[in-house]
């Protein structure tokens, strides 16, 4: 008693048509340029001999436009779960030498039924996006197609994380489901994503414009703010993606992967007290503050390239999993602008979802002032960041280094807004608002009158700043926890980290708060 051989043999022949996508012909073609395939990607992302494929044999019913009867391998995706880190992941791999990729009725239930794993089982979802768009032969399936993926990216938000690397053309609508996953990590000189592009934009506009100037990775990670990481390579995206997630929790329920020692080094860092110019007009460059915080010196930095004047990331304090909002002064003076406030409140929204504590340090002057903010709804988008500290119920600490000013003060995660523990520099200067302004509204008259009007605000500057813009009204009036020496800056925030990180706060129900978008 055996199984028949030719049934083996059926199912061997199969397996291979499937491995072969649009053809050997085609798989080696991009290889030779130095492009994965959807196959490769999925090989290089996971573990050796961990992938687990789902719906391999599935393929499109289309009966039209020269499809008829074309079998479609996989239906131009791969999907499955593998193994990064010793954690289960899915993935879903779209392959571009099938029908371009396209996405039918078929390779959108793959896409949602694998989705629909991964948040039942907490793992989360990298989807890799080389696709032409909706398959035109198969009309509004895909269209309907698109949108049930769409619906199932807004399920598995805040449930589980999902990163989307988008590694050939991305166009049109299909957009939208990168856009509403938590990290995307788009190819430099490979990729392209916009919804309308350049051909459009000139039939319709008559503006003239370039794909890169629209669609490239560089215009989207520098300018447009819609993509977190730009790879040189498939290789270096699936690095991006590896290192992404071993800092996060697979799912809303579990925590992040923290890897404490037992004991806390409490040893100062003299480096750290050096760091701090002798005048506050001198700007701090924050990264190398955070070096000198964070395990090994080593910020994973999100969105590097846009909205320079704040930086975030993810980092390990003696062990523990932070994400980092750094008011960065050598940009724009470390003001929040309406891009400041965009990345940072999203950054902390995903953070509080996923169970990451936040570590704030702040060196801020206040909101960047001009016509363009004002009108761009300043108001909005850094209500924005006042929200998501607020609403957010993780661990929150808060170093001050220097200025603290105003309504910016607040917004970087201040006592009154929720911060469990706020720490301050000797040179932090928390004020209501800045010693110039303060000084030319306070003492107006009695400068003008003055024999040396100069001279004379100087000195009403100068009198402000030792009385307000210190850490010291804000002490005695409990507003932070404690001042503290720089070169302490370590370990006492990871002492606060361990003390906070059992924190359970609950909130009454509601459906969702109303965040200022
Ligand atoms: C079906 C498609 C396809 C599509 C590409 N192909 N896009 N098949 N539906 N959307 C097929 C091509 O016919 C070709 O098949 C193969 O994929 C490779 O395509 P090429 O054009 O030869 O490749 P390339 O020169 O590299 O150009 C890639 C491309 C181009 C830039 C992506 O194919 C293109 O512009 N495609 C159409 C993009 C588009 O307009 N999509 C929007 C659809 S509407 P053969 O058999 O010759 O190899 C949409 C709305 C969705 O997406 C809204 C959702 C909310």
């Amino acid at each position: 008693m055996a199984i028949d051989k030719a049934l083996l043999k059926d199912l061997a022949e199969r397996r291979a048509r499937v491995a072969a996508g649009g053809g050997l012909a085609k798989l080696e073609e991009r290889r030779s340029k130095g492009i994965m395939t959807a196959r490769d990607r999925v090989e290089a992302l996971f573990e050796p001999d961990s992938f687990q494929e789902f719906g391999a044999h599935v393929t499109h019913h289309a009966h039209d436009f020269g499809l008829s009867g074309k079998y479609l391998p996989a239906d131009a995706v791969v999907t499955g779960v593998g193994y990064v880190g010793g954690r289960p992941v899915a993935v879903f791999s779209q392959d571009f030498t099938v029908a371009g990729g396209s996405l039918g009725k078929m390779h959108a239930q793959k896409i949602c039924n694998l989705m629909e794993y991964a948040m039942q089982s907490g793992m989360p979802i990298i989807g890799v996006n080389d696709s032409g768009g909706a398959r035109i032969q198969e009309g509004v399936d895909s269209l309907s197609g698109y949108g049930q993926v769409f619906h199932h990216n807004v399920q598995a938000s805040g449930l589980v994380p999902q990163i989307s690397v988008i590694a050939g053309p991305c166009a049109g609508g299909a957009a939208y489901s990168p856009a509403l996953m938590d990290f995307l990590i788009m190819i430099r000189g490979q990729a392209n994503m916009f919804i309308t592009g350049p051909d459009v934009i000139r039939a319709v506009t008559g503006q003239q414009c370039t794909m890169d100037e629209v669609g490239s990775a560089d215009t989207h990670g520098a300018v447009s703010g819609n993509i977190h990481f730009i790879a040189e390579n498939d290789e270096h995206a699936i690095q991006i993606a590896q290192e992404l997630l071993s800092f996060l929790p697979s799912n809303n329920l579990d925590d992040p992967p923290h890897r404490p020692g037992s004991k806390i080094s409490m040893s100062a860092d003299p480096g750290m007290d050096e760091l701090v110019p002798e005048t506050s007009k001198d700007p701090l460059d924050v990264l190398k503050v955070i070096e000198r915080l964070v395990d090994d010196g080593h910020l994973f930095e999100v969105q590097r390239d846009w909205a320079k004047n704040i930086i975030i990331g993810f980092a390990r304090i003696e062990g523990i999993v932070v994400g980092i909002i750094a008011n960065q002064p050598m940009v724009k003076a470390g003001t929040l602008d309406i891009d400041a406030s965009d990345k940072s409140a999203r950054f902390v929204r995903f953070c509080n979802a996923f169970n990451i504590p936040l570590v704030t340090l702040v060196d801020v002057p206040g909101f960047l002032p001009g016509v363009q903010q004002e009108r761009g709804g300043i108001i909005r988008h850094g209500a924005k960041m006042l929200f998501a500290y607020a609403a957010a119920t993780v661990p929150k600490i808060t170093l001050i280094l220097r200025k603290a000013y105003g309504g910016a003060y607040l917004a970087m995660c201040s006592k009154d807004m929720g911060a469990d523990m706020v720490f301050a520099w000797p040179s932090a200067e928390i004020a209501v608002m800045g010693a110039e302004g303060a000084a030319n509204i306070l003492f107006r008259k009695e400068i003008k009158e003055a024999a040396d009007p100069v001279a004379r605000a100087a000195e009403m500057v100068a009198e402000y700043r030792s009385r307000f813009a210190t850490p010291w009204q804000a002490a005695e009036n409990n507003m932070i926890t404690d001042v503290i020496e720089p070169s302490m800056s370590r370990p006492t925030i990871a002492l606060a980290l361990r003390n906070t990180l059992s924190k359970r706060e609950t909130r009454p129900p509601k459906k969702h708060g109303n965040i200022p978008l």
